[in-house]
């Protein structure tokens, strides 16, 4: 199994709008759209965001079989620091044949080393139960300064 990470870009439209059709049919969710429809859309949108969401495709055999997004955003900056960025990772996805073959966390060093070349201050990710060990083991932390908000949805 020859497997290689890299950068993605629009280009990679088709795989990784496979790829994120992946996540949501997994996830349960319906998706309207078509396919073509789908991939017309998700590569105009990976070209409308190729400053802050940063794309990894991960390969075998040729083959794309997962991802990870890395998107940054500024920070406000200091008199003495101009530049101040953070980062988040997000749909992370490996192919369920695949998983638990190194790939899921060969795709996060990627987006680390990423995160380290444009000195974010911190990177966070949303990690689901099943997912926690992975994270942790790439380094990751609980961080209990961290509060999160979200909208209250209505109670029907
Ligand atoms: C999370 C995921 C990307 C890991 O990819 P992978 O190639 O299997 O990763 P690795 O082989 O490097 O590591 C395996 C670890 O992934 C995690 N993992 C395995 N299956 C998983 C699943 N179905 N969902 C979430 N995490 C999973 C586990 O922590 C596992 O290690 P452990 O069994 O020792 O705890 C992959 O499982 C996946 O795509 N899951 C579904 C989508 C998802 O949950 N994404 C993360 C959102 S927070």
């Amino acid at each position: 199994m020859q497997m290689t990470i890299r950068k993605a870009t629009a280009a990679d439209a088709a795989a990784l709008a496979d790829l994120r059709l992946g996540v949501l049919t997994e996830e349960g969710d319906r998706y309207g759209p078509d396919r073509d429809v789908f991939v017309e859309f998700f590569s105009t949108w990976i070209s409308d965001h190729q400053l802050t969401h940063l794309p990894f495709l991960a390969e075998v055999d040729g083959n794309a079989v997962g991802m990870a997004w890395l998107m940054v955003a500024d920070r406000v900056p200091d008199a003495s620091q101009r530049y101040r960025g953070c980062g988040d990772v997000q749909t992370v996805y490996v192919v369920p044949d695949l998983r638990d073959h190194g790939i899921g966390a060969a795709l996060i060093e990627a987006v680390l080393v990423e995160a380290s070349g444009r000195q974010l201050e911190h990177v966070t990710v949303h990690a689901n139960d099943r997912a926690l060990p992975f994270y942790q083991r790439a380094g990751f932390q609980h961080d209990p300064c961290w509060l999160r908000w979200a909208p209250v949805t209505a109670i029907a």
